[in-house]
């Protein structure tokens, strides 16, 4: 196998998107399409990656980060011109390189693989991957002479009438002989309607030069997708969404209904588990088996255990262990790690609290900045108070306690182990452990006061 190199193009502004958001960082399912199409080349066992930067710059070095080199182009001429910025870092070394549009998030490792395969095989100094399409609108179009072979490919704002017939296009993605690539690169010219250095004519200049060009033609035509405007974004993420529920039925998830379940590509989820309709699984979250997720479930970066339920709520970076049943409607904010077999019920908010094995707190609380120990009952609507308007701090409630309803926690606060806050207290001071703590007002019962304020009519 020779050396390989990628060039991913990432520079244009995407205008057709009409975005303050520069084209290659809109997302699909979650994922911004240059990070898509940078996962997929990452597998493939290249050398270097050489990213064309130029709109957004910064901020797509920021989203890629190490996993690519970059080259700027300060002015956008065409995808020749692109390619050209990398001549520093890769002209003269010998190898194959593979040219990917940032725009193409659907592309897969495998069919550039089998790319990378063909154009080994074939030694061809380039390999264009191709595809048939119903609508070829907008693509260049690959046209062959009489025997088949490719001779170069037509823009389609260039094409006559009879080339725009053409369904076969070209998919942005190629493979070259680094060296050719350079060498051909130098004699692109702008002679065409956009005015643009054009890499599909780099063909067309190592067909005339009397080199072998090749066409692999993929059969899953929707994998090729270049994404312009946000119709295609949309049918990306169509795709996408597909493609990733599938993989995850064919492992063993039940996915009630596949078209309206949202699961962001870098998702795990283990056997026997159910999502229901309308749920929103993105980042790294990783569940795990015999779960139920959903209906209208959000989960981003968590760590789901196994058996766990999370009904209707919303869960952010956060650890959720197993058998924990959440909500419906709970909300579990960052940095929480909810422990086995915990109940947080509906209007409950967790944030950033360890929440001990076997704990509940079933109805209306709001648990932040807070050490709950196990087997820990929290009452109905008793919360934290962990916020002096300035200074956050924390509660302590060790293993077992029971805190009756609609109590407050006035922070920084102790309650020992065993002990019972009762009901509609404010705790403002540490209370020992197994003691009973009662901190409101003793009730007064005046007798016989409503016919003396002689309120009755
Ligand atoms: C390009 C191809 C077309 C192919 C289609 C596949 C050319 C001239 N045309 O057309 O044959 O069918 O992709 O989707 O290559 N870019 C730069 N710098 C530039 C111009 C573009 O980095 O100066 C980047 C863009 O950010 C984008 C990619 O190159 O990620 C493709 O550019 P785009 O303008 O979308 O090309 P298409 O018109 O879609
Ligand atoms: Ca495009």
């Amino acid at each position: 196998m020779s050396t390989r190199y990628a060039i991913i193009l990432a520079a244009g502004k995407g205008t057709r998107m009409k975005s303050k958001l520069y084209k290659v960082l809109h997302p699909v399912c979650g994922k911004p399409m240059v990070q898509h199409v940078v996962d997929q080349v990452s597998k493939l066992n290249i050398n270097e990656i050489v990213t064309i930067i130029g709109h957004g710059a910064e901020k797509v070095k920021e989203q890629l980060g190490g996993q690519s080199k970059y080259a700027l182009q300060q002015e956008q001429l065409g995808t020749a011109h692109a390619v050209m910025q990398a001549k520093e870092m890769l002209a003269g070394k010998e190898g194959v390189t593979i040219v990917v549009c940032g725009d193409t998030p659907l592309i897969k490792a495998e069919t550039m693989e089998a790319l990378f395969r063909h154009h080994e095989e074939t030694n061809a100094k380039a390999t264009i991957l191709t595809a048939k399409l119903e609508d070829p609108t907008g693509y260049g179009r690959i046209i062959r002479n009489g025997e088949g072979f490719v001779e170069k490919i037509v823009e389609h704002k260039d094409a006559t009438e009879d080339e725009r017939t053409v369904k076969e296009i070209n998919t942005g993605t190629y493979c070259f002989d680094n060296i050719a690539l350079f060498q051909a690169l130098q004699h692109v010219s702008n002679d065409n309607v956009q005015g643009e250095y054009y890499l599909p004519d780099v063909i067309e200049i190592l067909k005339k030069q009397g080199e072998t060009v090749s066409a692999y033609q993929t059969e899953d035509f929707e994998e090729t997708l270049g994404v312009n405007d946000r119709v295609a974004l949309a049918e990306a993420e169509r795709i996408m969404r597909k493609r990733i529920n599938e993989f995850h039925m064919r492992n063993g998830v039940t996915i009630i209904d596949p078209g309206h379940t949202y699961i962001g590509p870098d998702v795990e989820i283990g056997q026997d588990t159910i999502i229901y309709p309308g749920s929103v699984l993105s980042g790294k979250t990783v569940i795990g088996s015999d779960c139920q997720i959903g209906p209208n479930s959000e989960i981003r970066d968590c760590q789901v255990g196994m058996n766990t339920v999370i009904r209707q709520s919303v869960a952010h970076n956060s650890m959720i262990g197993s058998s924990v049943n959440i909500g419906p409607f709970a909300h579990i904010r960052p940095e929480s790690n909810i422990h086995d077999e915990v109940r947080i019920g509906n209007f409950v908010e967790i944030k950033k609290s360890d929440f001990g094995k076997g704990s509940k707190a079933s109805h209306l609380s709001y648990i932040g900045d807070a050490e709950v120990g196990s087997g820990v009952n929290i009452g109905c609507g008793s919360i934290t108070v962990n916020y002096d308007g300035k200074n956050k701090y924390l509660t302590k409630i060790e293993d077992e306690v029971f805190i009756g309803c609609n109590s407050n926690l006035v922070a920084p606060v102790t309650i020992g182990r065993g002990a019972y806050v009762a009901a509609g207290s404010t705790i403002t001071e540490d209370v020992p452990a197994e003691a009973l703590s009662i901190a409101r007002a003793r009730q007064v019962n005046k007798e016989n006061y409503v016919e003396k304020l002689n309120l009755k009519k």
